[in-house]
């Protein structure tokens, strides 16, 4: 077929594809080329238009390296690392919901035991983290305290920033892996985490910029938690009254992910330990979906 028109050509280009192997590639090509050809067709796309998008995709390119991925920025800011992360994570009742991972988290975190203070000197507010792990949804396993379960925290710091941010430190900080105990359940010290703006300074800071969205997102303490059996729990819990939580850049905020970090006068804390200024205490529970089968 030649003489492709603005009528025909969505159709033949499908048609080009016919041969694909992969049932799956040949699904989502179709897709693809459908809902772009849709989105030229609905936008009545200009030259400029297209050449400028070329430009900023290949500056979103450019701005990637190990430690930088802006089109997952892209992503989180378009609302699609939310929405493949809903569509992969159909939950049972009473499992602990699910939200962005983020570009912080650093494989293998250094695992310390419980009651450890991750915040290792750093100033904000004193904070006392604990919860359970245990099984989720119905079955031999639902409630059932996982014992072992694998928890990687990690957060920013008072200023907001990370410690892969900074410059300044020498070990990692407001980040670890603890090993729940026996009865699923787990404790440490950090600070309280507060909002911060995602990296803005590329081709998504100037998207955000010019449709006058801010970068924050709401302060939030990252757990990534796995045990035998079940599903891996990526999810944060937010600090309830933060400024940011309707409005988070990267449309992460879910109401049962909402914590509750009280304020405790000075005293002695669960853990045994004298507290002589006042602190913050989260106790929150997390239950993990049993995988398939
Ligand atoms: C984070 O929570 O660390 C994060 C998530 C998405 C984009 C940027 C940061
Ligand atoms: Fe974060």
């Amino acid at each position: 077929m030649i003489d492709f028109s603005e009528k025909n050509i969505t159709e033949a280009v499908i048609e080009r594809f016919r041969n694909t192997p992969d049932p799956r590639l040949k699904t989502i090509v179709n897709s693809l080329v459908r809902h772009m050809h849709a989105f030229v067709r609905d936008t009545e796309l200009t030259f400029d238009e297209w050449r400028f998008a070329v430009d900023f995709l290949t500056r979103t390119g450019h701005m990637c390296d190990g430690n930088r991925q802006e089109f997952i920025l892209l992503s989180d800011t378009l609302g699609i690392s939310m929405l493949v992360d809903a569509i992969n994570h159909r939950l049972p009742a009473g499992a602990t919901e699910t939200t962005v991972l983020g570009p912080f988290y650093v494989e293998n975190p250094p695992e310390f035991p419980l009651g450890f203070d991750v915040s290792r000197g750093l100033k904000g507010e004193k904070t006392f983290v604990q919860g359970t792990v245990s099984s989720a949804g119905g079955g031999p396993l639902g409630g059932a305290p996982l014992s072992g379960a694998v928890i990687d925290i990690w957060q920013s710091d008072s200023d907001g920033f990370y410690d892969v941010q900074r410059t300044d430190l020498a070990e990692p900080t407001l980040r670890g892996r603890f090993r729940a105990d026996a009865e699923g359940r787990f404790h440490f010290w950090s600070i309280l985490p507060q909002p911060y703006p995602i990296p803005h300074d590329g081709p998504v800071g100037q998207l955000l910029e010019a449709t006058k969205r801010h970068p924050w997102r709401p302060a939030h303490l990252h757990f990534m938690i796995s045990a035998p059996g079940h599903e891996m729990l990526i999810t944060h819990i937010f600090v309830q009254n933060d400024p940011y939580l309707e409005s988070d850049a990267v449309f992460g905020v879910k109401k049962s992910l909402i914590g509750n970090y009280t304020s405790e006068p000075p005293g002695v804390a669960p853990d045994g330990t004298k507290v002589d200024i006042p602190w913050r205490k989260l106790d929150h529970p997390f239950r993990l979906k049993p995988v398939a089968g």
